[in-house]
């Protein structure tokens, strides 16, 4: 199944006959250069079906990057750049983003600058960048051990999804990005909530396609962050500091990994101040840590968070902003909440998540 009539997903093709609709994409349009960004994983496992599919990138360059969030980085979008002008990539190059959100942050920032921006499309491998990071334009880097602090907004020109490739998605990983759908259930949509209470939720084109539009419209609404856009960001101001904190352990946390942290101790903050009721806080955070089995924080990993949320680029001046539940499939941004308020959300996560 196809999703291409609703007009929020326009461009966006998911399922079965998604490599089919890039083949016509490819065949309609004339580049001068294709280069496709991938990983090592992503290029063991994915590029060849993508190849199979689409006979005319068999002649594309390849540029490979070592998997993982490291690679979101500086020094990497420099070893990219270099691979544009070494293969010659003109204005008129295609850029083909194949892997996770790792990929599409980073190419799509690498493409956007790259003569003053060159056209992207997403092939997203992971789940997570299935339901999330390959749509809504936003690319970046992470710089000064600090997540996503340089980007830009360029839109790619299509976005191909095939459930297929998470067929070779490690378990963890599919956990990762089933934290950014869920996410979404919270923010937005009930009765997508209640699906992840149902034992065996296929997470197949129909449920990608779900997650996808609560983010799809959203940030039709709101493209460049100013307001509404912000509920995405539920569960990522502590979420974002969290994986930041964890990057140079020796067991970094993956970024959905992060996010369900962050949003534990978020609701705790949203009950604090009184928008969401302690009922519906119970609810949520015992799925959470049921289901996703979160890290527990020590004390030190308590206080080391709440430095790094003073670099958070969501919050201003002195104020910590936050993007709160008021209830299942309800959100409010920009809520000020004080540091006692935080410290006492990560206090009641060292004792609840063991
Ligand atoms: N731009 C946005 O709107 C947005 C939204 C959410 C998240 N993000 C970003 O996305 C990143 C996380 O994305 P991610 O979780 O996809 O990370 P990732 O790109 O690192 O992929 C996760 C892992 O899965 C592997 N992988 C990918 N596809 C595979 C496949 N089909 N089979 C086997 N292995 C595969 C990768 O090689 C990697 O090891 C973070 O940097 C986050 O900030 C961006």
């Amino acid at each position: 199944m196809v999703q291409k009539k609703k007009s929020v997903l326009k461009n966006i093709y998911i399922g079965t006959e998604a490599l089919s609709h890039c083949r016509n994409f490819l065949n309609q349009r004339t580049y001068q250069k294709y280069v496709i960004l991938c990983d090592q994983n992503t290029q063991r496992l994915c590029l060849p079906l993508l190849l199979a599919n689409c006979p005319v990138l068999r002649e594309a360059e390849i540029i490979e990057i070592e998997a993982g969030e490291s690679s979101k980085c500086l020094e990497v979008a420099l070893q990219v750049w270099h691979g544009f002008l070494e293969q010659k990539a003109g204005k008129h190059s295609l850029l083909i983003n194949l892997g996770g959100g790792v990929v599409s942050d980073l190419g799509g920032f690498c493409a956007s600058v790259y003569k003053r921006g060159i056209d992207v499309i997403n092939i997203p491998t992971s789940l997570l960048a299935m339901v999330d990071a390959s749509v809504g334009s936003k690319t970046g880097i992470d710089f000064g051990g600090v997540k996503n602090s340089i980007g830009t907004y360029h839109e790619p020109k299509a976005v191909f999804i095939d459930p297929i490739f998470i067929l070779t998605l490690p378990p963890r990983e599919m956990k990762n990005g089933l934290a950014e759908a869920i996410k979404m259930a919270l923010i937005a949509d009930k009765t997508f909530w209640l699906a992840f209470n149902k034992p065996n939720t296929a997470i197949d084109d129909k449920f990608i396609s779900r997650a996808l539009t609560i983010k799809a419209k959203i940030v039709a609404k709101d493209p460049f962050d100013k307001g509404i856009r912000q509920s995405l960001n539920y569960g990522h101001s502590i979420g974002h500091a969290l994986e930041a904190l964890f990057a140079k352990r020796r067991n970094p946390l993956l970024h959905g990994e992060a996010i369900v942290m962050g949003m534990i101790i978020e609701n705790h903050l949203a009950y604090q101040i009184k928008l969401l009721g302690k009922k519906e806080c119970d609810l949520i955070n015992a799925f959470l840590i049921h289901s996703f089995k979160p890290l527990p924080l020590s004390r030190k990993d308590a206080e080391a968070c709440l430095s790094f949320l003073n670099h958070d680029k969501k919050n201003t001046a002195n104020e910590l902003k936050f993007s709160l539940l008021t209830g299942i499939g309800a959100c409010k941004t920009q809520v000020s909440v004080g540091a006692g308020k935080i410290t006492k959300a990560l206090q009641y996560y060292c004792h609840t998540v063991k």
